[in-house]
Formats: C-alpha cells, sequence, structure tokens
C-alpha cells in the first residue's frame, strides 16, 4: 500500500526568475521597502527602477544604496512616472488608503503592503478603485506564494488532511515601547494585531476561510494600541483556530492545521520560508520537507513579486491564491478583535 501522505508534491512555482520583468515603483523608501528591492534584484528578473519618497535626499539615498536608476522627491512624481509599471507601497497602514488610491488613479498596478489598510471599509474602497480602473492589485501577503505554502494548499486541495477542525498560528516579537514608533503609535495604525497578528489571521483564512465566530482577548499599550492579543475563531461546520500575536514577547512563529486524517506543523516560521512535517493520524512522522531554494528571510518576498508579475502577464487584475476579497476579510476580523479590545482606533 502507498503511503499518501509520506510523498509530498512539489511546489508549483519554485523559480521566480521564470516571471515576465516589470518595471516597479517603491512608495515609501523604508525598512521593508530595502528588503523587497534587494529581494527582486537578488532572485528576480524584476527590476526596481523608481524610488519615490516624501524627500528627495531619502529617495536618492535609497535609490544610490539599492541600485535603483531614478528617485522622485514626492509620490505624486513616482506614481507620475510613464516607465513605472508596478508601485509597491511599502508606507505605514495608516498611509496605505492615500498611496493606493494615488497609484490607482495615475494608471498603476498595485503590491500594497500588508495589512492592506487600516479597517475593511478602507480596503474594500481601494478594492472599488482598483476595480473601477482596471489595475491588478495585490495585498503583500508573501507567504501565500511561499513554496511550502503550495505544498500545503497542494494537500488541502486533495483533501489529505481529513476533515478539518484545529488551525493553530502565532507570531510576535519583542518591540520595546516608544508611543511614537510605527508599531506602537495609533496614528500610525500602530498595534500587534495589525502589524503581526494579520499573518495568523490570514493563515486561519487560508486554511478555514472567513470565520462566523470571534472572541479575542488581550492588554492594550499606555498608547492606546493591542500590545498582545489571542483569538478565537470558529467556522459554521465546528472547526476552530487559535491564534496569538504580541509585541511584547518573541513567540516561536509556527502554524498547524489539523484534520481528522492527518496534521501539517510548518517549521518557523512559518509566515517566511522554512519547511513542514506531515504528521499522520497516529501521530507518526510521514514527511518532513525542509525548503532547498536559498531564498531565506524577506528574500522570499521574491515569490509574491514574480507572482504579481504572472498575474499581470495573464491580464488578471487580482491574485487567485489571495483573492483581494480575502484581504477584506482579514481586515474584518481584526476590526471585530479591535473593537473587543477597545484598542485606539484612527482612520
Ligand atoms: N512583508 C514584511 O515582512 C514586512 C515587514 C515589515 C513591514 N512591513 C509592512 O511595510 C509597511 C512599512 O513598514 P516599514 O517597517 O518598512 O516602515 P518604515 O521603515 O517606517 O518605512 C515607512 C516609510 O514610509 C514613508 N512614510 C510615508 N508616510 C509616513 C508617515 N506618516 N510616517 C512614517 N513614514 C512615512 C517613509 O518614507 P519617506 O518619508 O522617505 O517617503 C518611511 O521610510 C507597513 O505596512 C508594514 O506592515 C512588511
Amino acid at each position: 500500500m502507498t503511503d499518501a501522505l509520506a510523498t509530498l508534491p512539489a511546489p508549483r512555482h519554485p523559480d521566480p526568475a521564470d516571471a515576465p520583468a516589470l518595471r516597479w515603483g517603491v512608495l515609501g523608501p523604508g525598512g521593508i521597502a530595502a528588503d523587497f528591492t534587494d529581494a527582486l534584484h537578488r532572485h528576480t528578473g524584476q527590476r526596481v527602477v523608481a524610488a519615490g519618497s516624501r524627500s528627495a535626499e531619502r529617495a536618492a539615498a535609497f535609490a544610490a544604496a539599492h541600485g535603483v536608476e531614478r528617485s522622485h522627491g514626492s509620490y505624486e512624481a513616482l506614481v507620475s512616472d510613464p516607465d513605472v509599471d508596478v508601485v509597491y507601497i511599502a508606507t505605514p497602514h495608516s498611509e496605505h488608503l492615500e498611496h493606493a488610491l494615488l497609484a490607482i488613479a495615475a494608471g498603476k498596478h498595485i503590491l500594497i503592503e500588508k495589512p492592506m489598510a487600516v479597517t475593511a471599509e478602507q480596503a474594500r474602497r481601494i478594492v472599488a478603485a482598483a476595480r473601477e480602473a482596471g489595475v491588478f492589485a495585490m495585498e503583500a501577503m508573501w507567504t501565500r506564494y511561499l513554496p511550502q505554502t503550495d505544498i500545503i494548499r497542494q494537500l488541502l486541495e486533495r483533501e489529505a488532511l481529513g476533515e478539518l477542525r484545529v488551525v493553530t498560528a502565532d507570531f510576535g516579537g519583542h518591540v520595546p515601547y516608544q508611543p511614537e514608533s510605527r508599531l506602537w503609535n495609533p496614528a500610525l495604525a500602530g498595534g500587534a494585531l495589525l502589524d503581526l497578528g494579520v499573518y495568523t489571521v490570514s493563515w486561519a483564512s487560508f486554511a478555514l476561510g472567513a470565520p462566523a465566530g470571534i472572541i479575542a482577548a488581550g492588554t492594550l499599550a499606555p498608547s492606546g494600541v493591542d500590545e498582545q492579543a489571542a483569538l478565537l475563531l470558529s467556522s459554521a461546520g465546528g472547526a476552530q483556530a487559535l491564534l496569538s500575536t504580541s509585541l511584547l514577547a518573541g513567540t516561536p512563529s509556527l502554524a498547524t492545521i489539523s484534520g481528522s486524517a492527518a496534521r501539517i506543523e510548518t517549521d518557523s516560521p512559518f509566515w517566511g520560508p522554512s519547511g513542514l512535517r506531515v504528521f499522520r493520524s497516529d501521530g507518526t512522522l510521514a514527511a518532513h520537507w525542509r525548503d532547498p531554494y536559498g531564498r531565506p528571510h524577506r528574500d522570499g518576498m521574491a515569490y509574491e513579486a514574480a507572482a504579481l508579475a504572472r498575474y499581470v502577464g495573464e491580464g488578471r487584475t487580482e491574485s487567485p491564491l489571495h483573492p483581494l476579497a480575502e484581504a477584506v476579510d482579514t481586515l474584518a476580523t481584526i476590526d471585530e478583535a479591535r473593537r473587543q479590545l477597545g484598542a485606539t482606533r484612527v482612520e
């Protein structure tokens, strides 16, 4: 008898270099924009050709440091650059709505850093504008495009785990309290849920879809943002997701999906290139896959950029692996959790 769980499917897009090349413009040259640009240039044929900042000096410094041809001293100038195909929006979450609408109005495709916006309502406005303009729009939930995620996706498509019952995910990091900084400042949409928890809510959605029930517990920082939260999400069919996020403590960054026939446990971190193990219902290990591709940490963002380039080449306006409606639903879950926690909302 063959052991179906012991033979894992191969990931379907292991090489991000095989996607058609687009010309990218980076809007908001901060920390993640630097890692994103370097990941694209190291691992793909995508090219960041322009950087846009609120300051001409910061734009020029970013361009010089990351091999980018042109710099613009305003976001308006960046989105008006005729030689930019797609704008990567890498500003704080609080600015995503304004900057997404700016790029869409200029007729550009967009990749918006996670979370897509601060609230589901804001995200719906971005979706409506993108659809109206006919441009491609995607939330940068890069986990969806990793090789390990595609293996898990194929196992779920085959119903290899049986009936799904329990899903878990955690993402916490110790971030020193600085009330003015992006993660702690309500004016910049700080808080654990929007910044780190979004990965766990998206993981639950990937496995179970949008929840029918949401229970949240947690604590708030003096600034009013959520500093730590636990979520219990339940599906109409009775499956449950247990999620945890924190700005106070580093947690393992592990995720699981357990069904009546088998379970999957990711290696750490579940949100970046790592690996996964599959266990049979009797608890024995069926398979352990470790990412062999050599694009560790944030270099894994190369996969989402390549996926976007393929979709644009196919004439799509959104990602089939992470539809816009799902990004909106994820924010609706976070909206409700923040409401239950009493977190300060600045929209
Ligand atoms: N995918 C991931 O793994 C990952 C990791 C970290 C962050 N992110 C996401 O990326 C986004 C940016 O995070 P980050 O850590 O890169 O932030 P960051 O280092 O603070 O950079 C944000 C940039 O946005 C610009 N900006 C525009 N309006 C701003 C404002 N009101 N306040 C501060 N900066 C403003 C700034 O550039 P100029 O002023 O020069 O224009 C700044 O350099 C967030 O949405 C976050 O969730 C994703």
